[in-house]
């Protein structure tokens, strides 16, 4: 299958593109996997203009967008993978999501990958992605937290990305 992980972090080379990374390489035995860094695009916000309503899921706004929906073309599989930033995904992934309303669905599984300076910091993101996987009726693959990642380069060492590569390694 296609799987296509939205990572949400603006930092090259930090946590959470290490732990992507993990999990692309371990999904990619078997899968085509593709990472977009959603973290480092120019993509704006949802306007509710329901421009795509009427013009077959173009959006009005011509954004880094685009490129997304390019690679979200004949996915099968998301993985939204992000930091948390304020007890939440970061505001670029969330910008993300919220635009992907325009083009519609093609996947029907996802997971979500997490890291965080702190532990216990989960509870908005993980809600949003089960009130996500719930509606879209999204088969869930699996979530992984990877808590106390206080330095750039902190997930080289974490045990939980043996988790990362279990879930990657279980699709
Ligand atoms: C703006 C900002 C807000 C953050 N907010 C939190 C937070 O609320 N809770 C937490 O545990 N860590 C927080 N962190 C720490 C990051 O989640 C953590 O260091 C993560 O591993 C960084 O991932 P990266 O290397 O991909 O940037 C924050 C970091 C930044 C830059």
């Amino acid at each position: 299958m296609k799987i296509v992980i939205l990572n949400g972090s603006p930092r090259p080379g930090g946590n959470t593109e290490i732990m992507c990374n993990a999990f692309a390489e371990a999904a990619g035995k078997k899968h085509e996997v593709v990472r977009v860094d959603v973290g480092r695009m120019k993509i704006s916000g949802c306007l509710a203009c329901m421009y795509c309503r009427t013009h077959d899921h173009e959006c009005v706004q011509k954004d880094d967008m685009v490129k997304v929906w390019e690679a979200l073309k004949g996915a099968d599989m998301v993985v939204f993978a992000s930091p948390i930033y304020w007890f939440d995904v970061t505001a670029q992934l969330k910008c993300t999501i919220d635009r992907l309303y325009a083009g519609g669905f093609s996947w029907n599984k996802t997971a979500m990958l997490l890291d965080s300076g702190a532990d216990n910091v989960y509870d908005a993101a993980k809600a949003m992605y089960k009130g996500m996987t719930s509606y879209l009726k999204w088969e869930d693959m699996g979530v992984v937290c990877v808590p106390n990642m206080r330095d750039k380069g902190s997930m080289k060492d974490a045990p939980a990305l043996a988790e990362v590569v279990k879930l990657a390694e279980s699709l």
